[in-house]
């Protein structure tokens, strides 16, 4: 055969595949959950999430110095109460669990960046991310209590904040209590596009935040919508959102990509409880190649888009991103 261009040269050899790579992952790309417990001498393997544990506060500085000593930069704290009512107000409070780890992982490593989720459905009787009134979910009473929520974090020395409760405003309404604080440097990572999605069963096992009666889909997005993500975005952007954030990440590359398209904000997207479940559990039965396939998923959510990758992976791969260096 007689061809000029054959793009197989430029896959010849490792050196070569390396040489001419798009798409490669750093571990400055990641963030890494933690779940955080009441309690003492607690780490215990969350069952619907192998390899993730619940940490009560004084368990975290082995689980911390690991982290850093991986070289991932930053973390992203859930709290799961053991107190729990209508009004959520374990989540407020300066003494509630993520203070206390905030304030905790400060001291074992205070370069750690510190972002704290920032919702109500764990610490709700009820499992929804707000106030409930007679019609559902109310989002401008909600709106209040995100901003004591957001204020107590910051106090407890939070670099960030990310609300995940997919409230109309809330971005803005953080943005204001936080300046009106004086924290005008506590940065927000907000979930702008969240679907309704199946994929956080797992984590709704792991932070004991099932809603008690109906779903969620008169606050998270439709997900046959993806203009619907574009305005989420735009309003968040308006609103201060300083990093906006898809959320599930594999079934919405679409999102991030179009979102990338349109923006110039830095993008996050989270690599969710049942993206991680789902291939945990095809590696436990020996039906895919672990290393390789966590590679590839990860990859493709940068390839799409995403500057910062949230992910229960974040150790493994930051492991492995070692080793090859
Ligand atoms: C809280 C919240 C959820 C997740 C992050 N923050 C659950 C939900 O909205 O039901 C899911 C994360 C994951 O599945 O890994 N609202």
């Amino acid at each position: 055969m007689n061809l000029i261009v054959r793009p197989r040269r430029l896959r010849i050899n490792k050196n070569i595949r390396s040489l001419i790579r798009e798409t490669k992952l750093s571990v400055d790309d990641l963030i890494y959950p933690l779940f955080l417990v009441e309690g003492e001498n607690i780490k215990e393997e969350i069952s619907s999430m192998p390899g993730n544990y619940h940490f009560s506060i004084d368990m975290l500085e082995e689980e911390i110095r690991e982290i850093s000593n991986l070289g991932i930069k930053a973390v992203l704290l859930f709290g799961v109460p053991n107190e729990k009512n209508p009004t959520g107000s374990e989540a407020y409070n300066d003494d509630g669990i993520v203070q206390k780890g905030i304030r905790e992982i400060k001291k074992i490593n205070k370069d750690i960046l510190v972002i704290t989720d920032i919702c109500m459905c764990q610490y709700t009787d009820h499992g929804h991310c707000g106030i409930i009134n007679e019609e559902g979910v109310d989002n401008d009473i909600t709106l209040e209590y995100l901003g004591k929520i957001a204020l107590s974090h910051a106090k407890a020395g939070a670099d960030m904040v990310a609300p995940s409760d997919m409230m109309d405003g809330r971005v803005g309404k953080i943005r204001e209590v936080l300046d009106a604080n004086g924290f005008t440097n506590v940065s927000i990572m907000a979930y702008s596009a969240k679907y309704a999605s199946a994929f956080y069963g797992p984590f709704r096992d792991a932070a004991h935040s099932k809603p008690q009666f109906g779903d969620r889909k008169t606050y998270q997005m439709d997900p046959s919508n993806s203009n619907e993500a574009l305005r989420e975005v735009e309003l968040d952007i308006i609103e201060g959102a300083d990093i906006v954030m898809i959320k599930p990440a594999l079934p919405y590359l679409d999102i991030i990509k179009k979102v990338k398209d349109n923006f110039n904000v830095p993008i996050a997207a989270y690599n969710v409880s049942g993206e991680y479940a789902m291939i945990k559990a095809a590696i436990e039965k020996g039906l895919v190649d672990e290393k390789a396939i966590i590679f590839e998923v990860l990859t493709s959510i940068k390839r799409a888009g995403a500057d910062i990758i949230i992910t229960y992976f974040a150790k493994d791969i930051a492991k492995w991103i070692g080793e090859e260096m």
